[in-house]
């Protein structure tokens, strides 16, 4: 991802080793993801404190709703493992700009790290920069029950 092209919304940094190691992931295990009714792969890694990645791809089903995002996906594998210790997420589809999480993923993130640093790529290189907080701005959280 060195030669990443940034778009105008992302600032002026390099992606650093690490960056583009959880941007690799999430290309890569996006080529797993089952998606053949909306053909629009998915894929996530998530990058804990420890340093240990944890992936996710779409997993659609032909009862529609019961589809899973990637990102949630990725989520679930690491409270599987007992890792809630979220750091950066790395996102990846086939969208110019590239595209950001769907709300329903985003709620699920907020629970965890609310203001987690996301990295949004393409397949092209693209890449955003962005933070939870910003995606998603006055959220519902466990202080508001
Ligand atoms: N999808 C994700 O995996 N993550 C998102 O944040 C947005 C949508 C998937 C769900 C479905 O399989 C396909 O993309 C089209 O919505």
């Amino acid at each position: 991802m060195d030669k990443g092209k940034q778009t105008k919304k992302s600032p002026a940094v390099r992606l650093s080793k690490a960056e583009q190691e959880l941007v690799s992931a999430a290309l890569s295990v996006r080529k797993r993801a089952y998606a053949p009714y909306s053909r629009f792969k998915v894929g996530a890694a998530l990058r804990i404190a420890e340093g240990k990645i944890f992936l996710g791809c779409n997993v659609e089903n032909a009862s529609y709703g019961a589809t899973v995002c990637a990102e949630r996906h990725a989520v679930g594998c690491a409270v599987a493992e007992g890792c809630k210790d979220f750091i950066q997420l790395a996102i990846a589809t086939s969208s110019s700009p590239p595209s950001p999480p769907c709300g329903i993923c985003r709620q699920v993130l907020g629970e965890f790290a609310p203001k987690l640093k996301i990295i949004l790529v393409n397949t092209k290189g693209e890449f955003v920069r962005t933070r939870l907080d910003k995606l998603l701005p006055l959220a519902f959280s466990k202080e508001d029950l």
